[in-house]
């Protein structure tokens, strides 16, 4: 595998690759990585693809108080686990490199980051639209993928390759799950032994809401099943639980299989927050 530090020196690289006819897939990532990782970049390697992963932990991404200087950075780890997936190229910017002054650019998308995520964690999407526009340039993939854990950050990122017209075909891939089904995430490190034992709540809500929605569809009945059968695994506080429509995240009354229902879960355990969600119909 390629490890490449500098932005000019990538996109010369990449150019060759394309001048020879060489597709590009690219698997943007703040590093710390697992199999749901790896789930993306084995998706790009089974199209055939050069594939590009970027480690980048974003400061632009990140609140005053989140976890920016705490987040895990197992570089040496993460190297290996891309070679094990056959990953042909990292990308492994500095901070300096990335961001040798502060922006001016702002991207903001005020429709689909009003709720959820955008009201918990100020500036983040605007963060990650940045980082991810910028790295668009910088790579210009002709795919790139995505994992549906953060599905709000999945709609959003649809959203800005549709507005700026971005010639990159997006890849959602479904969340890899532990085997009692938590939703794998980097941040799951930080749970103590007894908080990985609730952290399966947000799972098995999901389960208990998908179930349910055979027979009831009205969501505020729902919702608030969902609320009363999380509430017995003791999360220190629940962010948000909502149903809404896959690709407008808009509040749905009615979860019926046209109205593409999901449900999202956000809760913390202990001082880590965790995210989930799920399509209560196979989609
Ligand atoms: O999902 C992430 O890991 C990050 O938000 C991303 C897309 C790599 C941008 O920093």
């Amino acid at each position: 595998m390629e490890i490449i530090t500098h932005i000019t020196d990538v996109i010369n690289y990449i150019h060759v690759k394309k001048v020879i006819g060489q597709e590009i897939g690219f698997v943007p990532t703040m590093g710390a990585l697992h199999e749901g990782h790896l789930s993306l970049v084995r998706a790009s390697k089974s199209k055939g693809l050069l594939t590009v992963a970027s480690v980048f932990v974003n400061p632009a991404q990140f609140g005053p108080n989140e976890d920016f200087h705490k987040y895990p950075r197992p570089i040496e780890n993460d190297i290996k686990l891309l070679e094990s997936v056959d990953c042909d190229v990292l990308f492994l910017p500095s901070v300096e490199e990335m961001y040798p002054e502060t922006p001016n650019i702002q991207i903001t998308m005020p429709f689909l980051t009003q709720k959820y995520e955008a009201e918990h964690r100020k500036g983040h999407f605007e963060g990650v639209m940045l980082v991810v526009s910028k790295l668009f340039n910088i790579i210009s993939p002709d795919f790139a993928f995505f994992g549906q854990k953060d599905f709000q950050q999945c709609a959003v990122i649809k959203q800005m390759v549709k507005d700026l017209s971005y010639p990159i075909k997006i890849e959602i891939i479904p969340t890899v799950r532990e085997t009692d089904g938590l939703a794998m995430s980097s941040r799951n490190r930080y749970l103590s032994e007894e908080e990985r034992k609730k952290a399966v709540g947000i799972y098995q809500t999901l389960m208990y809401i998908k179930n349910m929605v055979q027979h009831e569809k009205n969501t505020k009945n729902l919702l608030r099943h969902a609320y009363t059968f999380i509430e017995k695994f003791g999360f220190t506080q629940i962010d948000y639980i909502d149903i809404v429509h896959a690709d407008t995240l808009e509040t749905l009354q009615e979860a019926h299989f046209e109205n593409k229902p999901v449900m999202l879960i956000t809760a913390r355990c202990g001082t880590t927050r965790l995210l989930d969600n799920m399509y209560l119909y196979e989609q």
